[in-house]
């Protein structure tokens, strides 16, 4: 039986943090608010391209498994922000790592993404299609956010993760999963504008919507996940108190804790990171891994599960079983360029843009 496992990680958090008092100063809302309700306290806005972030958690996800980018067979970027549909996301990344050999594709499941991508490449790998694949999950959110929308502007933020995943006879890697989605809600979570649906030349050119009805995302996302988690844990014959880490999706902590429960599982045994970067979709689950591991909170061979929800409404779960190796073989001492401007500086103009077109879209 061939195994697909992980042999490398690398994150990328773009350095302009903005603070939830910081949106206190172009929003009707607080820290007050938003803490007690999300665990947010804050979020990075990315003065780089989705495929930038991508392409330097990928560097250092390359590094750690001392690997060199030629010999990569497939990239999946997970995004639902690439930096242009035509070409792909993907294609950006192998070209600024040379990594002529790849097949590429960029894969759209929201937040779900990661886990989606992991799935997959474990299967190309599994089937002797591929031997060694990158998968990242990168999203660049605040380019998407309508800045006038207080309910759903301070949830998200920029960031990008990424696995190196290879072929090993050891049993290790994604072990089990489950994937799918509650396409019946699809419309709760929704960017109506923002693709080919969208009307060119209209007025309000810019300015997207983002219909969004928390409370029942908040619902559907604990009933996908558990069930999901519950699926993948029967699948492989192991008892939840087995599980040594949950790496859930951080979308809201309220839905963490929830889940946690719903496992008997203390807090100790799940990964929070939410509060410094917001929910980063796709990307949230590689950061939180990559965290978890620079935390050595991950022990060889152990069982971590994760499992995430995002718009579709897609779902997923998986369980992974790690290999022997929890440190980096190399370091990449790459970085972004500078960022000159703070996050509200870097928001300002689509702030602007997004007031002025409420009251004419109203
Ligand atoms: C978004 C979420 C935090 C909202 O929490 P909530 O307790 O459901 O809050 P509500 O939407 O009911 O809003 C309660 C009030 O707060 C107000 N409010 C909403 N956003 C606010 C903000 N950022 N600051 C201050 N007040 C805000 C609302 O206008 C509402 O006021 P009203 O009662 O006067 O109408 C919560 O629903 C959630 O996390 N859902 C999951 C969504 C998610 O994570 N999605 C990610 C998908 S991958």
């Amino acid at each position: 039986m061939t195994y697909a496992t992980i042999t490398g990680w690398g994150k990328c958090l773009p350095p302009a943090s903005l603070t939830n008092d910081d949106l206190g100063t172009i929003m009707d809302t607080s820290d007050e608010w938003i803490y007690p309700r999300t665990g947010i306290k804050a979020r990075r806005v990315s003065h780089v391209s989705t495929q930038a972030l991508a392409t330097l958690a990928a560097r250092r996800a390359l590094a750690c498994a001392g690997l060199d980018a030629a010999a990569l067979d497939g990239i999946i970027l997970a995004t639902a922000t690439p930096g242009t549909l035509v070409p792909n996301g993907a294609s950006a990344v192998q070209q600024a790592l040379g990594a002529h050999k790849a097949a590429v594709f960029d894969l759209n499941a929201a937040c779900t993404g990661f886990v989606y991508a992991l799935s997959v490449a474990t299967s190309l790998v599994q089937t002797g299609m591929m031997q060694r694949v990158l998968v990242i999950g990168a999203e660049r959110l605040t380019q998407l956010l309508d800045w006038a929308k207080r309910d759903t502007a301070v949830l998200f933020g920029d960031g990008a993760g990424a696995v190196i995943i290879e072929a090993s006879k050891q049993e290790s890697g994604l072990i089990a999963s489950k994937l799918g989605c509650d396409s019946e809600a699809r419309e709760i979570l929704h960017v109506p504008n923002f693709g080919t649906d969208r009307v060119r030349f209209a007025d309000i050119d810019g300015l997207f919507t983002f219909n969004f009805e928390g409370q029942e995302i908040f619902k559907r996302a604990v009933r996908g996940m558990g069930e999901a988690t519950g699926t993948v844990l029967a699948q492989a014959g192991i008892a939840p108190e087995q599980v040594d880490l949950i790496v859930p999706h951080q979308a809201n902590v309220r839905i963490i804790e929830t889940l946690a429960k719903r496992m008997n599982a203390p807090m100790e045994k799940v990964m929070v990171n939410i509060e410094q970067y917001g929910n980063t979709s796709a990307a949230t689950v590689p950061i939180a891994l990559c965290e978890a591991l620079e935390q050595g909170r991950v022990k060889p061979n152990s069982y971590l599960l994760t499992a995430a929800f995002g718009a579709g409404l897609t779902w997923g779960a998986a369980l992974i079983k790690w290999g022997d190796r929890v440190t980096p073989i190399a370091n990449c001492d790459e970085v972004l360029p500078p960022c000159e401007q703070s996050a509200l500086e870097l928001i300002a103009h689509a702030v602007q843009g997004c007031q002025q077109a409420r009251p004419a879209d109203a």
